[in-house]
């Protein structure tokens, strides 16, 4: 298994250029299912689970050609299975997106249970909702989710909750449906308009997207024939921000939109850090201590909750007391306990934590319990003093292109090293 050990303390300064971004590109792959046709999608970020997403597809009957390591051409014209893979498919989170995109093409899916983070309870309640409004047949049994319909009909659909994932599966499965669906709630995340931007590319009629009602005006068939870029991510964006202040170091992000950077600019500021935005790069610099501050994780245009344990590192150096408040996810305040490890001093109780201001982080070997948890504990080895060994970095390859090289660009001393079960 591999571990990072990183030796620090440094002030990250440099340049970085920012990956399409993973929550997207989870999503628009499978949504190439409901394509009858050959198109291209660069901007691809290259990380496990767009790996992962791309053998399901395969499996399922798409021909996939690789251009570089970012780009890939593929052929949907041939799907000849609704079944995916269940050792695949229970890996990662969003493989819930093949039972909208085999819905909608095929009006049969079988998928296994999604894996994913271990962040509490992950319903998909509302999923299923969509799903039924629809027409469709849902049965969750023997660790698989089975959904059947003869035709699909436009309908209203109202989410009970704000969430990303049941959205996309409602545009999915409603893309191709006879007449009009609307998606009252829906989310905001700039990836649910990459989506819908990729498949009205297609040929799809999606809109609103972006707002908290999406409209699909269904139509017969979706073309090919076109390149799709998937929009810069978000959350390593704003990784690479708070490695900025967390780091009091100076780092120029290229290829991000500023905009949807605005909630974690704001708290920048009020921490006393400098971002200045350009046209599609941002630069953000801290030369002090950050200040105290109250966070609250929300769904876009909210504070992420995928940026909290960053956050929550730039915060454990902060002088003075700060809390955050998790409103997304039940449990995602595991990584805490490894940052005291390192020196900080934070108490967790259920969905807040209080994080007493300490002035240095110490090296420790500490494990990554889940992807965000791991690029916070990377943020924290690099500016810690002495060595960090981090494990369990198979989380953060699964969503983070390159991170070990990104961050050495902008000065850390990084090494990935190869080490046979080290969580043992
Ligand atoms: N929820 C339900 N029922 C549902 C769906 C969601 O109760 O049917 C609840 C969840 O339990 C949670 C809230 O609604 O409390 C929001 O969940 P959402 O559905 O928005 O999350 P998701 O689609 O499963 C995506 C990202 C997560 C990110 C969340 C919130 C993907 C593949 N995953 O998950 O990303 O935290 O949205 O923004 O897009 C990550 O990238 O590290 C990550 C965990």
């Amino acid at each position: 298994m591999d571990k990072l050990v990183i030796s620090g303390p440094t002030k990250l300064k440099g340049e970085v250029t920012i990956s399409g971004a993973k929550n997207a590109a989870v999503a628009i792959l499978p949504a190439t299912l409901l394509i009858d046709g050959v198109c291209k999608i660069d901007n691809l970020p290259n990380i496990s689970d767009v790996k992962m997403s791309c053998k399901i597809l395969e499996q399922l009957g798409a021909k996939i050609t690789w251009i570089t390591d970012n780009e890939i051409e593929i052929d949907t014209r041939e799907i000849n299975c609704t079944q995916a893979p269940l050792d695949l498919t229970s890996k990662f989170r969003a493989s819930y997106y093949l039972i909208g995109s085999l819905l909608g093409r095929c009006r049969s899916a079988e998928v296994g249970l999604p894996g994913g983070c271990n962040l509490g309870a992950r319903p998909i309640d509302q999923h299923i909702k969509a799903f039924e409004a629809l027409g469709a047949k849902v049965e969750v049994a023997q660790g698989k989710i089975t959904a059947k319909v003869k035709k699909l009909v436009g309908t209203s659909i109202y989410m009970d909750i704000v969430s990303v994932g049941a959205t996309i599966n409602a545009i999915l499965a409603s893309v191709l449906a006879e007449g009009t669906t609307t998606i009252d709630n829906a989310a905001k995340e700039p990836h649910i308009v990459d989506v819908a931007n990729f498949l009205n590319t297609m040929g799809a009629d999606i809109r609103g997207a972006g707002t908290d009602v999406i409209k699909i005006n269904g139509v017969k068939k979706l073309h090919g024939n076109t390149t799709y870029s998937v929009v810069p991510d978000q959350i390593e964006a704003g990784t690479f921000m708070l490695a900025a202040v967390a780091s009091r170091g100076d780092i120029l992000l290229k290829n991000c939109i500023p905009e949807h950077l605005d909630c974690i600019t704001a708290k920048i500021f009020e921490i006393g850090g400098t971002v200045e935005d350009y046209r599609d790069s941002i630069r953000v610099s801290m030369n002090k201590r950050p200040n105290k501050a109250v966070v609250k994780t929300l769904p876009y245009p909210g504070f992420p909750t995928d940026l909290q344990p960053q956050m929550g590192v730039v915060l454990s150096l902060a002088d003075g007391t700060s809390m955050i408040h998790e409103s997304i996810w039940e449990s995602r305040f595991q990584y805490t306990a490894e940052l005291n490890k390192m020196g900080a001093k934070i108490t967790a109780q259920g969905k807040s934590a209080v994080f007493e201001g300490v002035k240095s982080l110490t090296g420790a070997p500490v494990y990554a319990t889940d992807l965000r948890a791991g690029a916070a504990l990377l943020i924290a080895g690099v500016v810690a003093n002495g060595e960090t060994q981090l494990y369990n970095i198979e989380h953060i390859d699964r969503g983070y292109e390159n991170i070990e090289e990104k961050f050495r660009s902008l000065g850390a001393n990084i090494q990935r090293v190869v080490e046979p079960n080290a969580n043992n």
